[in-house]
């Protein structure tokens, strides 16, 4: 995928099956002439419905939040690639903080997730960031660095350049801290030299890279507008229509 402008919507454990067609029939009403691509990524159980919603939008895409690493068998309770597929999916977010933290997802088992939405033809959005605690220790560019490098950088070129990534401070998701308009624009800038290092300029300059964390409508503009940030990943303001709304207008 060639980079540009993406407004995502995390959803996460938010919003009943109504509830999501609600949201996501305003959204897509909303989303008639976005400056960029907008993604919605609702739970499992809502993702056909809201397929049905946006099918016939260009400018509106299905995300997951998550997938299984096997392809199938007896995994009670998980959802596989395929299933996925079959109900309109087209993107998935793998490596959100939230699971690695609190399902211990490790570099090495997001690195197989990524082949395996790969080798289906899906887009990963793959999630990198740090604690708080690395960053106040100074090392979170190294940390950042090594997340891409264990979990993405045995991908060919032709497979990174199908990536999205979406840089998500751990200390600012859903704790109303943003990072600074700069401080995302250093990380970013420096993901982008990352990737011309381990593969070329077109790679660096052709990848899309979010910022996720407590992003909304008064702050948006300015993140967006900084020259390595190329939209945003967002969780509690993607669930009121009219916030992400004002999101997508940011750009
Ligand atoms: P918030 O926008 O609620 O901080 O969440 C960000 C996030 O985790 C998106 O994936």
């Amino acid at each position: 995928m060639s980079r540009q402008l993406i407004a995502a919507g995390n959803w996460k454990m938010n919003t009943n099956y109504s509830e999501g067609i609600a949201l996501a029939e305003q959204i897509s009403k909303h989303s008639t002439d976005p400056k960029g691509l907008v993604i919605l990524a609702p739970p499992f159980t809502s993702l056909q419905g809201v397929n049905e919603v946006i099918k016939d939008n260009n400018h509106v895409k299905l995300a997951a939040q998550n997938c299984h690493v096997k392809e199938k068998g007896a995994y009670t309770g998980e959802i596989s690639i395929d299933m996925l597929i079959a109900v309109g999916v087209e993107y998935v977010i793998i490596g959100h903080s939230e699971r690695r933290e609190h399902n211990k997802e490790s570099n090495e088992l997001l690195a197989k997730k990524v082949d395996l939405v790969l080798s289906k033809g899906l887009i990963p959005i793959f999630c990198c960031g740090e604690s708080l605690e690395i960053r106040e220790a100074g090392t979170h560019i190294d940390f950042v660095a090594n997340q891409l490098k264990e979990s993405l950088f045995h991908l060919s070129s032709s497979d990174f350049a199908k990536l999205v990534i979406a840089y998500e401070p751990i200390w600012a998701i859903g704790t109303g801290v943003t990072a600074s308009p700069e401080q995302a624009q250093d990380m970013h800038q420096s993901i982008r030299k990352l990737l011309a290092d381990q593969y070329d300029e077109a790679i660096a300059n052709g990848t899309s890279i979010l910022y996720g964390g407590s992003v909304k409508p008064a702050n948006a503009k300015e993140i967006f507008s900084k020259a390595d940030v190329d939209g945003g990943l967002v969780g509690g303001a993607s669930l009121k229509a009219g916030d992400f709304g004002d999101i997508i207008d940011s750009f």
